[in-house]
């Protein structure tokens, strides 16, 4: 048995005060999901504080959606791994596709930043996937391999226990258009695979989470998927009913 996880990228949306109503809301709701299912809620830096106090008792965890790729020091508008992990941060996304193509986040600068959220006792969800022209070429495997092999093959074991990946298909973010549940199935299958080549048996106990326009009407045939182990939620995640909505569909 694989951990069950649908985490929320709220990405730059909700205001701080929004984002306690909004963790409130889905507090208010949880007990509608079964409660195996671990739910993680990943606010904007601004927000993270008042939002892990919000969470407090609620059994939701948060993640922040980025972190700084050196320690400390004069690296001016970053947060480092530290501050979150001092704050009670217990996630942090790393290499979401976003981050990839507007702010020049490279496997180099993942490798940095995952060896610190690892120091600091926070677990990285590595966010993976291939854009719809690599995906018309068939490139989709090659592209998660390397992005596996650049960044994931130079954890220790014990730090790739505690790892979370996500896949998302960059076509699929924010588009309305969901991958197939089979075209789901297959590339994590063959993450799971890619995985198992550094790690062995330690794969078959990655979480690997799909992530892409995931709806309450559309999660719960993904997630029944073998290689699915849950999502990683943009839009849908600000929208309580529909963010437990998917985590119902466990
Ligand atoms: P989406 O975003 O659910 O709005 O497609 C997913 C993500 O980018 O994590």
């Amino acid at each position: 048995m694989r951990r069950e996880i649908v985490a929320g990228n709220w990405k730059m949306n909700t205001t701080p005060a929004q984002g306690v109503e909004l963790l409130k809301s889905v507090a208010a709701v949880k007990g509608e999901a079964k409660s195996s299912v671990e739910l993680i809620v990943c606010p904007p830096f601004t927000h993270l504080c008042s939002v892990i106090d919000a969470a407090k008792g609620t059994g939701i965890a948060v993640g922040a959606q980025n972190c700084a790729d050196e320690a400390k020091g004069a690296y001016t508008g970053e947060v480092s791994a530290e501050m979150l992990a001092s704050m009670g941060v217990e996630y942090v996304i790393l290499g979401h596709s976003e981050r990839r193509e507007y702010y020049g986040e490279t496997s180099e600068k993942l490798v940095k930043k995952m060896k610190l959220v690892y120091d600091n006792g926070m677990v990285p969800i590595y966010c993976i996937g291939e854009k719809l022209e690599e995906r018309e070429a068939g490139k989709e495997e090659a592209i998660c391999r390397a992005q596996i092999e650049e960044v994931v093959f130079s954890l220790s074991e014990s730090q790739f226990e505690k790892l979370v990946i996500a896949y998302e298909p960059v076509w699929a973010i924010g588009t309305g258009k969901t991958a197939t549940a089979e075209q789901a199935q297959d590339i994590q299958h063959f993450i799971r695979k890619v995985l198992a080549e550094k790690f062995g048996t330690l794969a078959e106990k990655t979480p690997i989470l799909y992530g892409g326009s995931c709806k309450p009407s559309n999660a719960g045939e993904i997630f029944g998927k073998k290689d699915v182990d849950g999502g990683l939620i943009g839009g849908a995640a600000l929208v309580a009913e529909d963010f437990i909505g998917i985590a119902k569909a466990f």
